[in-house]
C-alpha cells in the first residue's frame, strides 16, 4: 500500500512522529504541507496527515491543507495530533472539512509529546521528554497496524465537556486572529542578526531589516522562530523571558527548514 505522510511541524514532534510512522510501512512518502500547498497534491492509497494541535483545535494552514486536498473516492485518510495536554477536537474539525470535500475521515489519533507554547509554559526536563519519545514509539506502532489493516472509528479527542469549555473558547474565538498574533514577538539586544528564525519559518513570515527580525502578516503562530533562535533572543508578549525552550533532539533546524515552500 503506497503510503503520503503529510507534515506541518515547528519544533520537530511532528516530523518525529511522521518519520516514525513512515518506517513502519514499506512504501511510504513523507511531504511537508507546506510544499504540498504550493506544488500540488498526488494520489496515494492512504494519506495521513500529522499536525500540532493549537488553541484546541488546527493550525490554520492544516485547515487550508485539508481543504484543498484532492483525492481518488476511497482513498484512505487519517489524521495523527501531536498535543502537549489537552488534545481538544482536532480530529473533528478535519473530519468535518474532509467530509465537506467528499472525502472520509477514517480515524484520528493524537500523540501526548513535549509542549512547545512557550508562552504559557517553559520545556518539560530532559528526563521526561524521553519518557514520552519512549512512549511515543509504542504509540506509532499501535497506529501503524491500524492504518495497515485499515480499520476505522477511533477518534482520540478530549472529552465533550472539555472541547465545549476550552474550543469554544479559544479556538472559535481565537483561531482568526492567529496570523496578526506576530505583532506578539519581538527581540532582545542579544539578537546576534543570524536571521535563523527567517529560515525556520516554515511560511515566510520573516523578513531581516537591518539584520533583524520583522514578522509579517501570515503568521502560523507554530513558534519556530522563538525555540530555534539559538541565542534565545525571540521573545512573545512578556512571559517567555527566561523560559526554557523546547525543541525534538532527533529533528534538526535543516529539517525545519526543509519545509519551505
Ligand atoms: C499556537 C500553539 C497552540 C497550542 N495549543 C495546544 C493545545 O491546545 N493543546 C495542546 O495539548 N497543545 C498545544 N500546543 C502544543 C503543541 O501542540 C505540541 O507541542 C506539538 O507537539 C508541537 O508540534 P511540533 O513540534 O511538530 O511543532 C500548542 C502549541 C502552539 C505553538
Amino acid at each position: 500500500m503506497s503510503l503520503d505522510l503529510y507534515y506541518f511541524s515547528a519544533t520537530g514532534n511532528c516530523l518525529a512522529v511522521a518519520r516514525d510512522i513512515a518506517s513502519e510501512f514499506e512504501d511510504a512518502r513523507l511531504i511537508p504541507i507546506t510544499k504540498a500547498l504550493a506544488v500540488g497534491i498526488e494520489q496515494a492509497d492512504a494519506v495521513g496527515v500529522v499536525f500540532p494541535v493549537y488553541m484546541f483545535g488546527l493550525p490554520l494552514i492544516v485547515a487550508e491543507f485539508l481543504k484543498a486536498l484532492k483525492l481518488n473516492p476511497g482513498t484512505y485518510v487519517f489524521t495523527v495530533a501531536t498535543f502537549g495536554g489537552l488534545p481538544g477536537r482536532a480530529h473533528s474539525l478535519a473530519r468535518n472539512i474532509l467530509k465537506s470535500g467528499g472525502l472520509k475521515l477514517s480515524c484520528g489519533f493524537s500523540v501526548i509529546m513535549p509542549g512547545n507554547y512557550t508562552p504559557l509554559y517553559g520545556a518539560i526536563s530532559e528526563e521526561k521528554q524521553k519518557e514520552m519519545f519512549s512512549r511515543e514509539k509504542i504509540r506509532v506502532k499501535e497506529i501503524a497496524q491500524f492504518v495497515r489493516a485499515r480499520k476505522e472509528g477511533v477518534f482520540e479527542e478530549s472529552p465533550v465537556f472539555t472541547n465545549f469549555l476550552f474550543y469554544s473558547l479559544f479556538y472559535r474565538l481565537g483561531a482568526k486572529q492567529i496570523p496578526s498574533l506576530s505583532k506578539g514577538f519581538w527581540v532582545t539586544d542579544a539578537c546576534i542578526k543570524c536571521g535563523r528564525c527567517a529560515g525556520v519559518c516554515p511560511v515566510a513570515n520573516i523578513e531581516m531589516k537591518d539584520g533583524r527580525p520583522v514578522w509579517l502578516d501570515h503568521c502560523q503562530h507554530c513558534m519556530a522562530c522563538l525555540q530555534w533562535c539559538p541565542v534565545e533572543a525571540i521573545q512573545y508578549a512578556k512571559t517567555t523571558v527566561g523560559r526554557k525552550r523546547y525543541r525534538h533532539p532527533a529533528v534538526s533546524e535543516e529539517d525545519i527548514k526543509g519545509q519551505k515552500a
